[in-house]
Protein backbone atom coordinates (compact mmCIF):
# COMPACT_ATOMS: atom_id res chain seq x y z
CA UNK A 1 0.00 0.00 0.00
CA UNK A 2 1.42 3.26 -0.88
CA UNK A 3 0.51 5.98 1.08
CA UNK A 4 1.48 9.66 -0.22
CA UNK A 5 3.64 11.30 3.07
CA UNK A 6 2.49 14.25 4.30
CA UNK A 7 4.76 16.81 6.14
CA UNK A 8 2.66 19.57 7.80
CA UNK A 9 3.84 22.74 9.52
CA UNK A 10 2.08 23.56 12.71
CA UNK A 11 3.28 27.21 13.18
CA UNK A 12 1.31 27.61 16.50
CA UNK A 13 1.27 31.65 17.86
CA UNK A 14 3.88 32.64 15.31
CA UNK A 15 4.49 35.11 13.20
CA UNK A 16 2.77 37.99 12.10
CA UNK A 17 0.99 38.51 8.68
CA UNK A 18 3.23 40.16 6.97
CA UNK A 19 6.18 37.40 8.15
CA UNK A 20 3.82 34.65 7.64
CA UNK A 21 3.02 35.50 3.73
CA UNK A 22 7.23 36.90 2.91
CA UNK A 23 7.61 33.41 5.13
CA UNK A 24 5.71 31.33 2.15
CA UNK A 25 7.41 33.62 -0.33
CA UNK A 26 10.30 32.81 0.49
CA UNK A 27 9.57 28.53 0.88
CA UNK A 28 7.47 28.01 -2.05
CA UNK A 29 9.71 28.08 -4.54
CA UNK A 30 12.28 25.93 -2.66
CA UNK A 31 9.95 22.75 -2.14
CA UNK A 32 7.72 23.66 -5.20
CA UNK A 33 9.09 20.49 -7.03
CA UNK A 34 8.71 17.88 -4.13
CA UNK A 35 5.41 16.77 -5.86
CA UNK A 36 5.65 12.93 -4.00
CA UNK A 37 5.11 14.76 -0.85
CA UNK A 38 1.77 16.51 0.31
CA UNK A 39 3.09 20.04 1.52
CA UNK A 40 1.24 22.03 4.13
CA UNK A 41 1.66 25.07 6.14
CA UNK A 42 -0.75 26.02 8.94
CA UNK A 43 -0.57 29.87 10.02
CA UNK A 44 -2.29 31.68 13.14
CA UNK A 45 -6.40 32.43 11.87
CA UNK A 46 -5.17 35.70 11.55
CA UNK A 47 -2.85 35.02 8.57
CA UNK A 48 -4.90 32.46 6.91
CA UNK A 49 -6.51 34.37 4.69
CA UNK A 50 -3.24 36.28 3.35
CA UNK A 51 -1.22 33.10 3.23
CA UNK A 52 -3.55 31.38 1.62
CA UNK A 53 -3.70 34.23 -1.42
CA UNK A 54 0.15 33.90 -1.50
CA UNK A 55 -0.22 29.99 -1.95
CA UNK A 56 -3.01 30.05 -4.73
CA UNK A 57 -0.74 29.46 -7.55
CA UNK A 58 1.36 26.97 -5.77
CA UNK A 59 1.13 23.27 -4.84
CA UNK A 60 1.73 23.93 -0.91
CA UNK A 61 -1.56 23.15 0.74
CA UNK A 62 -2.76 25.77 4.11
CA UNK A 63 -4.21 24.65 7.11
CA UNK A 64 -5.88 25.80 10.19
CA UNK A 65 -5.22 25.18 13.73
CA UNK A 66 -8.27 24.50 15.14
CA UNK A 67 -12.47 25.37 14.51
CA UNK A 68 -15.81 25.34 15.98
CA UNK A 69 -17.65 22.50 14.94
CA UNK A 70 -21.12 24.56 14.49
CA UNK A 71 -21.54 27.29 11.33
CA UNK A 72 -21.92 30.43 13.46
CA UNK A 73 -23.48 31.25 16.72
CA UNK A 74 -22.54 32.32 20.22
CA UNK A 75 -19.35 31.40 20.33
CA UNK A 76 -17.20 33.91 21.08
CA UNK A 77 -13.35 34.02 20.15
CA UNK A 78 -14.18 30.53 17.65
CA UNK A 79 -13.96 30.20 13.94
CA UNK A 80 -16.31 27.97 12.58
CA UNK A 81 -15.18 25.51 9.93
CA UNK A 82 -17.39 26.98 6.74
CA UNK A 83 -15.35 30.14 7.39
CA UNK A 84 -12.26 28.48 6.69
CA UNK A 85 -13.31 26.35 3.41
CA UNK A 86 -12.01 29.11 1.09
CA UNK A 87 -9.00 29.56 2.45
CA UNK A 88 -7.83 25.65 3.93
CA UNK A 89 -7.44 22.12 2.84
CA UNK A 90 -6.69 20.72 6.42
CA UNK A 91 -7.60 21.81 10.14
CA UNK A 92 -5.54 20.33 12.73
CA UNK A 93 -7.85 19.36 15.64
CA UNK A 94 -7.14 17.35 19.15
CA UNK A 95 -3.56 18.85 19.37
CA UNK A 96 -1.95 18.46 22.83
CA UNK A 97 -1.80 22.04 23.52
CA UNK A 98 -5.57 22.53 22.59
CA UNK A 99 -6.52 19.97 24.73
CA UNK A 100 -4.59 20.94 28.09
CA UNK A 101 -4.85 24.89 27.33
CA UNK A 102 -8.33 25.00 26.01
CA UNK A 103 -10.09 22.27 27.44
CA UNK A 104 -10.33 20.49 23.81
CA UNK A 105 -12.01 17.04 24.86
CA UNK A 106 -11.97 13.65 22.88
CA UNK A 107 -15.94 15.08 22.23
CA UNK A 108 -15.37 18.02 21.02
CA UNK A 109 -12.36 16.46 18.87
CA UNK A 110 -15.12 14.08 17.32
CA UNK A 111 -17.51 16.87 16.75
CA UNK A 112 -14.68 19.00 14.80
CA UNK A 113 -13.51 16.34 12.68
CA UNK A 114 -17.43 15.40 11.43
CA UNK A 115 -17.98 19.13 10.75
CA UNK A 116 -14.65 18.97 8.73
CA UNK A 117 -15.09 16.11 7.11
CA UNK A 118 -18.81 17.23 6.27
CA UNK A 119 -17.45 20.40 4.36
CA UNK A 120 -15.23 18.27 2.40
CA UNK A 121 -11.91 19.34 4.22
CA UNK A 122 -9.58 17.26 6.11
CA UNK A 123 -8.82 16.92 9.56
CA UNK A 124 -5.12 16.11 11.14
CA UNK A 125 -6.37 14.91 14.08
CA UNK A 126 -3.73 14.32 16.93
CA UNK A 127 -3.44 12.12 19.60
CA UNK A 128 -0.57 11.76 22.33
CA UNK A 129 -0.27 10.57 26.10
CA UNK A 130 1.75 12.42 28.52
CA UNK A 131 5.05 11.64 30.25
CA UNK A 132 3.04 10.30 33.24
CA UNK A 133 0.86 8.34 30.94
CA UNK A 134 4.49 6.80 29.15
CA UNK A 135 5.70 6.18 32.01
CA UNK A 136 3.28 4.29 34.03
CA UNK A 137 2.64 1.83 30.43
CA UNK A 138 -0.48 3.43 29.92
CA UNK A 139 0.22 4.61 26.34
CA UNK A 140 -1.12 1.98 24.02
CA UNK A 141 -4.56 2.21 26.54
CA UNK A 142 -4.56 5.70 26.23
CA UNK A 143 -4.11 6.40 22.47
CA UNK A 144 -6.23 3.60 21.21
CA UNK A 145 -9.09 5.49 23.61
CA UNK A 146 -8.33 8.83 21.93
CA UNK A 147 -8.57 7.51 18.93
CA UNK A 148 -11.64 5.48 18.85
CA UNK A 149 -13.10 8.20 20.35
CA UNK A 150 -12.05 10.95 17.88
CA UNK A 151 -13.53 8.77 14.73
CA UNK A 152 -17.17 7.84 16.71
CA UNK A 153 -19.57 7.92 13.93
CA UNK A 154 -16.88 8.50 11.15
CA UNK A 155 -17.60 6.56 8.06
CA UNK A 156 -15.15 4.27 5.79
CA UNK A 157 -15.73 6.15 3.35
CA UNK A 158 -14.77 9.24 4.93
CA UNK A 159 -11.49 8.07 6.37
CA UNK A 160 -9.80 8.49 3.04
CA UNK A 161 -9.51 12.08 4.27
CA UNK A 162 -8.82 11.32 7.97
CA UNK A 163 -5.16 12.20 8.36
CA UNK A 164 -3.79 11.08 12.16
CA UNK A 165 -1.05 12.45 13.93
CA UNK A 166 0.99 10.54 16.86
CA UNK A 167 2.50 13.04 18.99
CA UNK A 168 3.79 12.10 22.99
CA UNK A 169 3.25 15.22 24.50
CA UNK A 170 6.60 14.74 26.40
CA UNK A 171 8.56 14.96 22.94
CA UNK A 172 6.54 18.22 21.90
CA UNK A 173 8.82 21.49 21.80
CA UNK A 174 11.55 19.34 23.96
CA UNK A 175 14.28 18.01 22.10
CA UNK A 176 13.29 14.64 23.87
CA UNK A 177 11.94 12.98 20.37
CA UNK A 178 10.97 9.26 20.40
CA UNK A 179 13.12 6.81 18.25
CA UNK A 180 12.32 6.24 15.35
CA UNK A 181 11.61 2.74 16.39
CA UNK A 182 9.00 3.75 19.07
CA UNK A 183 7.16 5.78 17.14
CA UNK A 184 6.52 3.05 14.36
CA UNK A 185 5.85 0.45 16.63
CA UNK A 186 3.12 2.98 18.49
CA UNK A 187 1.92 4.27 15.02
CA UNK A 188 1.59 1.03 13.49
CA UNK A 189 0.73 -1.01 16.57
CA UNK A 190 -1.67 1.36 18.31
CA UNK A 191 -2.90 3.86 16.28
CA UNK A 192 -3.39 2.00 12.86
CA UNK A 193 -4.13 -1.20 14.04
CA UNK A 194 -7.46 0.57 16.33
CA UNK A 195 -8.04 1.63 13.21
CA UNK A 196 -7.49 -1.68 11.80
CA UNK A 197 -10.25 -3.27 14.46
CA UNK A 198 -12.54 -0.49 13.32
CA UNK A 199 -12.51 0.20 10.24
CA UNK A 200 -10.88 -3.29 8.32
CA UNK A 201 -7.90 -3.48 6.54
CA UNK A 202 -8.28 -1.69 3.86
CA UNK A 203 -8.94 1.74 5.43
CA UNK A 204 -6.37 1.30 8.03
CA UNK A 205 -3.83 0.32 5.21
CA UNK A 206 -4.75 3.65 3.70
CA UNK A 207 -4.67 5.69 6.37
CA UNK A 208 -2.05 8.05 6.68
CA UNK A 209 0.19 8.53 10.34
CA UNK A 210 2.58 11.55 10.77
CA UNK A 211 4.58 11.23 13.94
CA UNK A 212 5.21 14.88 15.20
CA UNK A 213 7.10 16.02 18.19
CA UNK A 214 11.10 17.80 18.01
CA UNK A 215 11.14 16.38 14.58
CA UNK A 216 14.00 17.99 13.19
CA UNK A 217 16.39 17.69 9.74
CA UNK A 218 18.72 15.71 11.91
CA UNK A 219 15.97 13.30 12.60
CA UNK A 220 14.05 12.93 9.52
CA UNK A 221 15.09 10.20 7.97
CA UNK A 222 15.11 7.56 10.74
CA UNK A 223 11.37 8.58 10.67
CA UNK A 224 10.67 8.09 7.43
CA UNK A 225 12.44 5.15 6.90
CA UNK A 226 9.78 3.64 9.45
CA UNK A 227 7.17 1.95 7.30
CA UNK A 228 4.08 3.06 9.76
CA UNK A 229 5.22 6.35 9.43
CA UNK A 230 3.74 8.48 6.60
CA UNK A 231 4.93 12.27 7.51
CA UNK A 232 5.47 14.70 10.36
CA UNK A 233 3.69 17.19 12.25
CA UNK A 234 6.40 20.09 12.61
CA UNK A 235 6.54 22.86 14.92
CA UNK A 236 9.62 24.63 15.83
CA UNK A 237 11.50 23.19 12.87
CA UNK A 238 8.65 24.35 10.46
CA UNK A 239 9.42 28.08 11.72
CA UNK A 240 12.84 27.92 9.34
CA UNK A 241 12.53 27.85 6.36
CA UNK A 242 15.93 26.21 5.37
CA UNK A 243 14.74 23.39 8.02
CA UNK A 244 11.47 22.62 6.73
CA UNK A 245 13.05 22.75 3.17
CA UNK A 246 15.09 19.59 4.32
CA UNK A 247 12.17 17.79 5.89
CA UNK A 248 10.68 18.04 2.84
CA UNK A 249 13.51 17.04 0.54
CA UNK A 250 14.17 14.43 2.97
CA UNK A 251 10.55 12.79 2.95
CA UNK A 252 10.53 12.70 -0.93
CA UNK A 253 14.07 11.35 -1.07
CA UNK A 254 13.23 8.57 1.76
CA UNK A 255 9.57 8.35 1.06
CA UNK A 256 7.95 9.49 -1.50
CA UNK A 257 6.49 7.77 -4.06
P1 LIG B 1 7.67 20.48 17.88
O1 LIG B 1 6.05 20.58 17.87
O2 LIG B 1 8.06 19.99 16.50
O3 LIG B 1 8.13 21.88 18.15
O4 LIG B 1 8.03 19.51 18.94
C1 LIG B 1 5.27 19.60 17.27
C2 LIG B 1 3.81 19.92 17.40
O5 LIG B 1 3.40 20.42 18.47
O6 LIG B 1 3.00 19.69 16.48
Amino acid sequence: MSRTPIIAGNWKMNMTVSDSVDFVKELAPKIADYNNVERVVSPTFLSLVAVSEALKDSPIQVSAQDAHWEASGAFTSEVSVSMLTDYVDYIIIGHSECRAYLNETDEKVNKKAKAILAAGLKPIIAVGESLEQNEAGETEAFVSTQVTAALDGISAEDMANVVIAYEPIWAIGTGKSASGELANTIIGGVVRNTVRDLYGDDVADALRIQYGGSVKPANMEEYMSQPDIDGALVGGASLKVDAFTELIEIASKVKGN
